[in-house]
């Protein structure tokens, strides 16, 4: 891992992405592996959110993800089952690694935000936790 890695609660990292930023805009490169902790396996971005809706609910068996709001801003809601934060995403400079086991919900999506996320698998609805108290089954299970 090549890149700065803050924990903020167990299985949950900020990650200062390295750029190129200057008077003519910025550019942020990620390769994987160099920049983020793990292979990459599948992009998707989430846009044109309306107003109010809130996304996620649900955690990931196996699934580790690096959230990037690359335009506008939008608040992430992480729980390890242990800890709880919020994380208030709104700088493209700015990764926020989510690892497995970890509950996490998506709120106050800004009018125009794009939310990129990297993620170490192909998708499959068997990885997903859908279920609050599954989620908490599955990391005491863990413990
Ligand atoms: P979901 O992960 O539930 O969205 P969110 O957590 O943002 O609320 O996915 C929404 C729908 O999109 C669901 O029907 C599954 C589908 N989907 C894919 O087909 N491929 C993907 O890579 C993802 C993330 C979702």
């Amino acid at each position: 891992m090549g890149r700065l890695l803050k924990e903020i609660i167990r299985n949950v990292a900020l990650m200062s992405l390295r750029n190129n930023d200057g008077d003519y805009g910025l550019l942020v490169p990620i390769e994987e592996n160099i920049d983020i902790p793990f292979a990459i396996k599948r992009v998707y971005y989430i846009s044109k959110v309306p107003s109010g809706i809130e996304r996620g609910f649900h955690a990931h068996k196996k699934l580790e993800q690096v959230l990037i709001c690359v335009n506008g801003s939008v608040s992430i809601l992480v729980d390890n089952g242990k800890e709880k934060t919020k994380v208030f995403l709104d700088d493209p400079k700015t990764g926020l690694y989510v690892g497995n086991k970890v509950w996490r919900e998506m709120h106050d999506f800004s009018e125009g935000s794009v939310l990129l996320v990297l993620a170490s698998e192909l998708y499959t609805e068997e990885d997903y936790i859908r279920d609050y108290d599954d989620f908490l089954e599955a990391v005491l299970s863990k413990a």
